[in-house]
């Protein structure tokens, strides 16, 4: 297994994963619509690796496009990361969300099956168990009632592969429930580039601390919760892209179907996150305590040990780290990947 496709290349998560192909001697060919990503990403990963991706500018819905992209490459693996992931933004817009995670998975499958690819990697959630019926979580716990559009196209998703594998086969499908991913490549060429305001708690924190935004706004102090802010299992986007690689290993064993916490088994409340942000970048960072959020759950930290059996994969960077990694990259680029 050489060659390996990925949607949603350019974005956060896969690009950190493109390097992590490279450099593992794996092919990348990289399809994105662009539509939350930038192409100066190309340039980022040929100057961290010194390699070449094949890069199609191309939208998974578009059954041409892509099947221009299967005849011309031949892929063993896909790594399908292409999806809208704006939680809040799926309610307002859930057309737009089943569209694009639903219907463009749908067509991806069928032209892999159609050109004879049958494995895939996908970029599932920890969204998908609501809220949670055990901490910590593990595989088995039921997926719980899904709180927006969201969760519910990515445990949609993983439904249809696991139909799909089960129906043939010759399938070998690897679910991964990212829980959350924050941090960025040591180098600090590769990051997280939010459009407008962040939604997501570290990149605001970040943007907070270079004196773009003015003060955090703390989602509700009022949970069942130590000191009453969201508990999180937050992981380094490092340690998500190795996680790729070890389920590449496992969809060549002839895996069939399976699933995964990709998580640190450790949860920190904003509270916390806080405080290791402020010793990460040395400044203080001023917040203001706020009503609950519409769909947050109190608390929501993986049990990981599947993962560490059976992938022989375990969270490296602690959260400190993962602050110093974010910091790093939003000091170097403000604006992200415009110049
Ligand atoms: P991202 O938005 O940075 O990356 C997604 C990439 O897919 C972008 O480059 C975008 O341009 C591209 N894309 C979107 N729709 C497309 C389409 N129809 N055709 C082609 N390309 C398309 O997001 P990310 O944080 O890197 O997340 C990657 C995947 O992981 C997503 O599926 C997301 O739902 C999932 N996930 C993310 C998180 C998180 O907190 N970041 C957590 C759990 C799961
Ligand atoms: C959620 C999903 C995750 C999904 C991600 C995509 C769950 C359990 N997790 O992450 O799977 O991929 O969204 O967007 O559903 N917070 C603040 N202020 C802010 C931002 C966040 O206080 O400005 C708090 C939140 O209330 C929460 C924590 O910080 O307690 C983390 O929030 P966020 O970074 O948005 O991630 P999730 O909502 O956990």
């Amino acid at each position: 297994m050489k060659k390996i496709l990925i949607t949603g290349g350019l974005g956060y998560i896969g690009s950190h994963t493109v390097v992590a192909l490279l450099d593992a001697g794996y092919q990348a060919i990289v399809v994105d619509n662009l539509s939350n990503s930038d192409k100066e990403v190309l340039n980022r990963i040929k100057e961290l690796t010194g390699k070449q991706v094949s890069f199609y500018q191309v939208d998974i819905r578009d059954r041409a496009g892509l099947n221009h992209v299967f005849r011309k490459e031949t892929c063993d693996c896909v790594i399908h990361f292409a999806g809208l992931k704006s939680l809040e933004e799926s309610i307002y817009k859930p057309w737009e969300y089943y569209d694009n995670n639903v219907g463009g998975t749908l067509t991806l499958i069928d032209v892999m099956r159609e050109y004879g690819c049958k494995n895939m990697i996908f970029s599932s959630s920890a969204a998908v168990y609501g809220t949670p019926e055990q901490l910590p979580i593990t595989e088995e716990c039921p997926k719980g009632e899904r709180m927006n559009p969201y969760a519910q196209t990515k445990s949609m998703q993983e439904q249809i592969l696991m139909d799909i594998q089960k129906a043939d086969p010759d399938w070998n499908v690897v679910l991964l429930r990212y829980f959350n991913p924050i941090g960025a490549h040591k180098s600090g060429l590769l990051g997280e580039d939010p459009q407008g305001i962040p939604n997501n708690l570290l990149p605001y924190i970040t943007q907070v601390a270079i004196g773009k935004l003015p003060y955090l706004k703390i989602f509700g102090n009022d949970y069942d919760t130590p000191d009453g802010t969201g508990i999180r299992d937050y992981i380094h986007v490092l340690d998500l892209a190795n996680g790729h690689l070890k389920a590449l290993s496992r969809i060549q064993a002839n895996c069939g179907c399976e699933v995964f916490n990709l998580g640190t088994g450790t949860g920190y409340s904003v509270l916390e996150m806080v405080h290791y942000f402020e010793q990460a970048c040395g400044k203080k960072i001023p917040y203001q305590i706020e009503p609950r959020r519409l769909g947050d759950v109190a608390a929501c930290f993986a049990d990981p040990s599947k993962a560490k059996r059976l992938l022989g994969w375990e969270a490296q960077n602690g959260v400190l780290e993962m602050c110093k990694d974010a910091w790093r990259w939003q000091n170097k680029n403000p604006n992200g990947y415009k110049k």
